[in-house]
């Protein structure tokens, strides 16, 4: 074990750019996760817009985070409480820590709930022609980390 592992799913997405259709491999970028629960480099040269953001969060097909969220987005009625309240989140984690936790919750707790949003599927799946289609594409993950840093305050009001 080397002491700071650092796990490229960059070879997983360049394997399945061989098996699969070029324009199917296009969806999901490279990115390294580092000692298992940061993304430091960001996905995309373009930096993140938070009101970008704040819309994927609320749109109910690309984030729906409000379905197991709650956040400071008072103009809609629903949020749910699958998952931990997200008031303050820009204080308690660091942006890379954030674009894990968004990019693949799974690799830091395999039995999350929390989708993975993007990130390419298993290699046997490939094989159906479509699975390498994250739920969002890089620039929106950038665009809620952004927002999410804007989340400093943890009161409800
Ligand atoms: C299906 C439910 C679900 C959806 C949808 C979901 N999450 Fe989560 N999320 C969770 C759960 C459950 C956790 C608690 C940790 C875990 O189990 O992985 C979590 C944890 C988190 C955390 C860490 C919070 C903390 O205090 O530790 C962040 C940040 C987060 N989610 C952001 C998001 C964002 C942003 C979206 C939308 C893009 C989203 N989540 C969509 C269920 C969900």
């Amino acid at each position: 074990m080397v002491r700071h592992r650092t796990i490229l799913l960059a070879a997983a997405a360049l394997g399945l750019a061989a098996a699969a259709p070029p324009a199917q491999a296009a969806g999901v970028v490279e990115y390294a996760v580092v000692d298992g629960y940061t993304i430091p480099e960001p996905l995309t040269e373009t930096p993140g817009d938070p009101v970008m953001g704040r819309k994927w969060a609320i749109n109910r097909k690309l984030g729906n985070c409000l379905s197991c969220h709650q956040m400071p987005i008072p103009e809609e009625q629903f949020h749910g409480e699958t998952g931990p309240a997200l008031y303050g989140v820009g204080d308690v984690y660091s942006e890379g820590e954030l674009r894990l936790r968004i990019v693949d919750p799974k690799a830091l707790n395999p039995y999350s709930m929390m989708p993975s949003f993007h990130k390419v599927a298993g290699l046997n799946r490939v094989l159906d022609g479509f699975e390498n289609k994250p739920i969002l594409n890089a620039q929106q993950i950038e665009d809620i980390v952004a927002y999410l840093m804007t989340l400093k305050d943890t009161s409800r009001n």
